[in-house]
């Protein structure tokens, strides 16, 4: 059976930055506050009009396919995996294919936030060792931006994202031992609404997180008035609960992935873990006794870009010549769900 390798990678961030300082022109917040608890110095924004999580996701792939020494039509299958699609139906990937030029081959779309793109590199892998396709671009992008609330109510979520985009394509190869070493899915549907958007959606509170509502309102409409009032059309986030899972949920995935290949912490050349928040990375890091040199971290320039942000590091990791031919590369996610992810990659 064939490994899948990383053949082209790329990356795109809107040219718009947002520093701490920026926000305080719209909100109660201070650069120190952001720091102190995100690392977060800056994120990116992209253009209100004309820039979208699929124009985006565009421009890491031309990037991706070049390098894989392709061209797009080359390409035998799409996964984009996005929380901010262009339109509620359908989904990114058929807009990257008509696009992009591509000829009429299948686009999946995966909605699994912040661990999006693990997933999505998994299924494109399990494609590649069946021997069903050869060049599967995956995509991973973000325009948070449209959808924050930027007054002082929705704070604690809107500081922390940011948009753009990264993109891979992965292929079959017949070199020994080089590839990716397997992907490990895990999810918990137990706090799904503690980091969650709940409208637009069909929930009609049946899973009762609408108290404050009467039937009349909820029932009115797949986004009544009534819920944008309420702040209901953005994202909610129990921060605190979503970080003490994190620490616990990052560590095991990564040493699920090393048993199951018979490696140890050691062994790691690369972790790139979802830029959630700074503090997160750094606890796994000690946990897993790794030095700097081993751990890439950019939240600090870009913000939580949820599932661009494995690819966007990932990219930029391998730009500055941090990650080399025969390298461990472990990547891990966690987030909205929850759901969380790890891959090993030999380089
Ligand atoms: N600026 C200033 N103050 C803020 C603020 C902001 N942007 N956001 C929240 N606060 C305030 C809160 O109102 C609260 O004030 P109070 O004590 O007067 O009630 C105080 O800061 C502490 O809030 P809390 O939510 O307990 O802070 P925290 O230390 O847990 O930090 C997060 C908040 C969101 C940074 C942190 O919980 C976190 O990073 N969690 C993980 C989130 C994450 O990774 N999400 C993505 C998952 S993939």
């Amino acid at each position: 059976m064939p490994r899948s390798i990383v053949a082209g990678i790329g990356m795109y961030v809107p040219k718009n930055v947002y520093t701490n300082q920026d926000l305080t022109r719209y909100m109660e917040t201070s650069d120190e506050w952001i720091q102190e608890r995100t690392g977060i110095q800056a994120r990116h924004y992209a253009d209100r009009l004309g820039e979208t999580t699929a124009t985006m996701g565009i421009e890491a792939a031309k990037i991706a396919i070049e390098r894989a020494g392709i061209t797009p039509q080359e390409i035998d299958f799409i996964i984009f995996a996005t929380l901010s699609p262009d339109y509620y139906f359908p989904g990114c990937g058929v807009i990257v294919q008509r696009e992009m030029k591509m000829k009429e081959i299948g686009a999946l779309d995966i909605r699994n936030q912040c661990s999006g793109f693990l997933y999505a590199i998994s299924v494109a892998d399990q494609f590649i060792k069946s021997g069903m396709y050869k060049n599967i671009l995956v995509i991973g992008s973000e325009k948070h931006s449209f959808g924050l609330d930027f007054t002082t109510r929705g704070r604690n979520i809107s500081v922390i994202f940011g948009d753009g985009a990264g993109a891979v394509v992965l292929q079959p190869t017949a070199e020994e031992g080089r590839g990716i070493l397997s992907t490990h899915l895990h999810s918990d549907g137990e706090s799904a609404e503690i980091l969650a958007m709940y409208n637009p959606g069909t929930h009609g509170n049946r899973w009762g997180h609408f108290a404050d509502f009467n039937d009349a309102e909820i029932g009115e409409a797949f986004m009544s008035e009534a819920m944008i009032e309420k702040a209901q059309n953005f994202p909610n986030m129990n921060g605190p609960a979503v970080f003490k899972k994190a620490v616990v949920k990052f560590p095991e995935v990564i040493m699920e992935g090393l048993q199951a290949n018979g490696l140890q912490t050691s062994d790691i050349n690369m972790l790139i873990v979802h830029q959630a928040n700074l503090r997160i990375s750094q606890m796994i890091q000690k946990l897993l006794r790794l030095s700097d040199d081993k751990v890439y971290n950019n939240i600090q320039r870009y913000g939580n870009t949820t599932a661009a942000s494995v690819p966007i590091a990932l990219c930029e990791a391998w730009q500055e010549g941090k990650i080399k031919k025969g390298d461990l590369v472990c990547l891990a996610a966690f987030g909205s769900g929850f759901t969380w992810a790890s891959a090993l990659i030999r380089w």
